[in-house]
C-alpha cells in the first residue's frame, strides 16, 4: 500500500539518507551542514517516494521526535522529517503540502499523510483549512515511553476535489453563539465563545451540569493568558511554554472581564492551549485573545468521548439546529487534561489527567502537591463521575478470576494479555494493550467503558494499572468509574 508514489531521480537520495538519520536521532539536520530547504523537499516528493511526510512545524525540536517511530503498516516509505524555522513554517508547510497534494494527485495517489509533533495556531489553521483530518486509529505511531505521539493527519486526494472548510464554518457558528463539539487530545469538548454568557449557559444546560461546576477556557496560545488570567505567577509562565500546547489546565486567578458563568462564579478560571490541528484551528481564525469554554462533551457523570461518534452518541440529540460537531478523528491521549491549581500556597494537582505530573515537576524543578480537591472546585472529582451502566468492578491481576467468578453476568474482563486464569465462556476479554500500563490504557479507556456498555454486559472486571506516568489519571478514572457505575438504569451489578 503505497499512498503517494513518484519514480527516483536528482538529489533526493541524499536527502532521504539525511532525513532518515534525523528521524532515527543519528543526525540534526539543523547541525550536520546539511539544512534542508523547501526546495530540497519539494525535489524529495517530487522525485523520491515519499508517501508519509513527517514534519517538524515547531521547528525547534521542543519534543523527542527523533524517539518516536511512525509504523506505516508495512507500507515501504520514506520517512523525512523536517525542521522548519519558526517564523517561515507556514510557507514551508504550504509550499510542501501544495507540491505533495499536486504530486499525489497526478500519480493518482488516494491520499496523503503527514505527521508533525507539535502544531503553532497558524500550521494547523493551514491544515484544517486545506481538509486535512487526523488519521484514525494509532496504525501510524508509536511513541517513546513519555513522549507524546506525533500528530497524525490525512486527506484524500480525489482530482478536482474542492477543499471544504469545515473548521470555518465553526467558527462562524461560534460566533452566532451556537456550539460546536470539537476534538482535543484528550477528549471531546463541547464549545462555546467563553466570552459569550447566553453560550455558555447552554453548555450547562445541554450537559446537565450544575451551574456552578466551573468550565475550563481553552486559548489559542499562552499570549492570550493575560486576556483570562491576572496575577499570573512565573510558574504558569514557565508551564505554559514548556508544556502548552498539551494537556494541562492551569487555575489561574481570574480577570475581572471572564463572565461568572465560565467561572462557576469563583474568582478562579481554568486555562489550556489544547494540543490538537482541528481545535488549534477553531481558536487560531477566531479574533486575537479568544476563549472556548469547553467541558467534555457528554452528559454529567456519563464517560467523556474520544471520538466524534462517541460525542455525536452523547449529545447529537440534545443540539440545536446550527451547532455543529468537528470530527478530528479519535483522541491521542485519551484522559482529561491535569487539572493544576496555581493560586494556592502550593502548586496542586486538582485532577491527574494527561500530562505526568513527573513532566510537572520536572519543569518547576519541585514536587507539586497531589491533593484530590473537594467536589466544588473540581467535579470530574466527585467520587462517582466517568461512569458506564454496566458495574465496573476492579481488581489485581491476582484477583482476576475471583472477581470474575463473583460478577454478575455477562461479565466483560480488561486485564494484562497474560492475565490468565479466567475460564474460557465464562467472560469476554475485551482488547487490552500490551505493555498493560498507563499510556497504553489511557487512549482506549473510555472506548472500553462505551463498548461494555454497547455489548450489554452487567460487569466489567478490570485489572487497575501501575500508578506511575499515566497510570495515576486512569486509575483515577477507573475508581471514579466504579463508584459511579450501575446509576439509574444499569443493569444489574455485581456486589
Ligand atoms: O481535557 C480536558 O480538560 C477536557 C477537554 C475538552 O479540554 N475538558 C474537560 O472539561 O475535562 P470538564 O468540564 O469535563 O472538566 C473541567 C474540570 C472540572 O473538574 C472543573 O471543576 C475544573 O476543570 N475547573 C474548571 N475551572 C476551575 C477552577 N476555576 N478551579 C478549579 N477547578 C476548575
Ligand atoms: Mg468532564
Amino acid at each position: 500500500m503505497s499512498e503517494l508514489t513518484i519514480t527516483p531521480s536528482g538529489d533526493a537520495a541524499l536527502v532521504a539518507d539525511l532525513t532518515r538519520r534525523a528521524w532515527h536521532g543519528t543526525v540534526d539536520p539543523r547541525s550536520s551542514g546539511h539544512r534542508l530547504t523547501v526546495d530540497d523537499v519539494v525535489g524529495l516528493l517530487a522525485a523520491g517516494t515519499v508517501a508519509l511526510v513527517a514534519l517538524d512545524g515547531s521547528g525547534a525540536h521542543a519534543r523527542p521526535l527523533g524517539s518516536v517511530l511512525l509504523e506505516p503498516d508495512g507500507t515501504d516509505l520514506t520517512l523525512m522529517k523536517l525542521a522548519v524555522p519558526d517564523e517561515r513554517g507556514r510557507g514551508v508547510a504550504g509550499a510542501l503540502i501544495e507540491a505533495a497534494v499536486a504530486e499525489g494527485r497526478a500519480c493518482g495517489a488516494g491520499r496523503l499523510v503527514l505527521a508533525v509533533s507539535q502544531l503553532q495556531a497558524g500550521l494547523a489553521r493551514f491544515y484544517a483549512r486545506r481538509g486535512f483530518v487526523v488519521a484514525p486509529g494509532a496504525r501510524y505511531r508509536r511513541a517513546a515511553p513519555g513522549s507524546l505521539p506525533p500528530i497524525v493527519m490525512h486527506r484524500a486526494l480525489r482530482a478536482g476535489e474542492p477543499l471544504d472548510d469545515p473548521v470555518g464554518d465553526a467558527v462562524a457558528a461560534l460566533g452566532r453563539g451556537a456550539l460546536v463539539v470539537l476534538p482535543t487530545e484528550t477528549v471531546y469538548g463541547l464549545g462555546a465563545l467563553a466570552s459569550d454568557p447566553v453560550a455558555v449557559r447552554r453548555v450547562f444546560a445541554t450537559k446537565g451540569r450544575p451551574v456552578d461546576h466551573p468550565l475550563i477556557v481553552h486559548l489559542a496560545g499562552a499570549d492570550a493568558l493575560d486576556a483570562w488570567a491576572v496575577d499570573i505567577p512565573g510558574d504558569a509562565r514557565r508551564l505554559a511554554a514548556a508544556l502548552w500546547p498539551g494537556p494541562l489546565t492551569l487555575v489561574l486567578r481570574r480577570a475581572p472581564s471572564v463572565p461568572l458563568e465560565v467561572t462557576g462564579g469563583l474568582d478562579t478560571v481554568a486555562v489550556r492551549v489544547p494540543a490538537h490541528p482541528v481545535a488549534l484551528a477553531v481558536l487560531g481564525l477566531l479574533p486575537p485573545g479568544s476563549g472556548v469554554a469547553a467541558p467534555s462533551a457528554n452528559r454529567f457523570g456519563r464517560v467523556s468521548p474520544t471520538t466524534a461518534a462517541a460525542a455525536q452518541a452523547e449529545l447529537g440529540g440534545l443540539l440545536l439546529e446550527g451547532d455543529r460537531i468537528l470530527d478530528g478523528g479519535p483522541c491521542a491521549v485519551g484522559v482529561e487534561s491535569t487539572i493544576l491549581d496555581l493560586t494556592a500556597d502550593r502548586p496542586t494537582v486538582l485532577r491527574p489527567g494527561g500530562c505526568e505530573v513527573e513532566r510537572i515537576e520536572a519543569v518547576l524543578g519541585r514536587p507539586v502537591e497531589r491533593v484530590a480537591s473537594g467536589p466544588a472546585r473540581a467535579p470530574g472529582m466527585l467520587a462517582a463521575h466517568y461512569a458506564p451502566m454496566a458495574g465496573v468492578v476492579l481488581t489485581d491481576a491476582d484477583g482476576l478470576a475471583g472477581a470474575v467468578a463473583r460478577a454478575a453476568a455477562p461479565v466483560g474482563v480488561l486485564a494484562p494479555p497474560d492475565a490468565a486464569a479466567v475460564a474460557p465462556g465464562s467472560a469476554v476479554r475485551l482488547e487490552a494493550p500490551d505493555p498493560y500500563d498507563g499510556a497504553g490504557l489511557a487512549p482506549v479507556l473510555y472506548a472500553r467503558l462505551r463498548e461494555a456498555d454497547a455489548r450489554g454486559l452487567a460487569t466489567l472486571v478490570v485489572v487497575v494499572p501501575e500508578e506511575r506516568g499515566l497510570g495515576w489519571a486512569v486509575a483515577d478514572r477507573l475508581r471514579r468509574a466504579a463508584t459511579g457505575s450501575g446509576g439509574p438504569g444499569a443493569r444489574t451489578r455485581s456486589a
